[in-house]
């Protein structure tokens, strides 16, 4: 019976569920680090070549001349995606700068790409939550943010973290676009779901308010206790 475990079995079961959550999110960061550098390394740099080289051949005729010409914007457009999920996937540097300033850094560089304001009240951030809660948040910010540059077109963003009864809630909202929230998002649309994963894995929980036309909130939500 649930209700039936004392508070020595209660406080066993917390500490091994939080061992696990930290070794998952461990293990989760090492292969985004191994993907990032494959992606960055080897397939970055093969790709520049086959474009240095299609961008060099000259077939002689202009219909063969205008298929390469073709050939290498794919094999350029192909690059600067590689480029970008190799970037999106790096390690975070948490250890160096802290949560808070990485996810400041993270909420500058989207706004000052998409030249809008962005408001931040990351106070909350500034004593660390235990490693794997700050990978978590760190990753949500990041996919929540990444989100907004590629589906919002917002004219403002804001992303603030408060503390109530130890629990952290990460708010990050925009007045873009908006999507129909009740919609199963569909096979190539991974990062709200990853989202879902991250937090359930540190005994948290998203959610999502939207609509059409009216913006998106995102809060993540995380015990602080174990
Ligand atoms: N801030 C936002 N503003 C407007 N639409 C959004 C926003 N965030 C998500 N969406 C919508 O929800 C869909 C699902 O988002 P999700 O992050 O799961 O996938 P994706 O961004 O399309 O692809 P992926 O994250 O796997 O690269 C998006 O395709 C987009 O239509
Ligand atoms: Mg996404």
């Amino acid at each position: 019976m649930e209700g039936g475990i004392d508070t020595g079995k209660d406080d066993s079961l917390g500490v091994r569920r939080r061992g696990l959550a930290r070794h998952l999110v461990a293990v989760q960061e090492e292969q985004r680090l191994r993907l990032s550098r494959e992606l960055h390394d080897d397939l970055g740099q093969m790709l520049a070549s086959v474009a240095l080289e299609l961008h060099m051949v000259r077939a002689g005729s202009p219909e063969m001349d205008a298929r390469l010409e073709r050939a290498a914007m794919l094999v350029d457009r192909l690059n600067a995606k590689v480029h970008d999920a190799a970037w999106s996937l790096r390690p975070a540097d948490l250890d160096r700068l802290g949560l808070r300033a990485s996810v400041e850094d993270l909420a500058s560089v989207l706004c000052g790409q998409l030249g809008i304001p962005c408001e931040m009240d990351l106070e909350a951030l500034s004593s660390p939550p235990p490693a794997e809660i700050a990978l978590t948040l760190y990753r949500i910010a990041q996919e929540a943010l990444t989100n907004i540059g590629k589906h919002a077109a917002p004219s403002r963003v804001s992303v603030t973290a408060h503390i109530h009864d130890d629990r952290m809630r990460l708010t990050i909202e925009d007045d873009g676009r908006g999507f129909d929230g009740g919609a199963e998002p569909g096979p190539g649309h991974l990062g709200l779901a990853g989202m879902r994963e991250r937090l359930a894995l540190v005994g948290g929980k998203l959610s999502v308010e939207t609509a059409r036309g009216k913006g998106t909130t995102i809060y993540a939500d995380v015990p602080l206790a174990g």
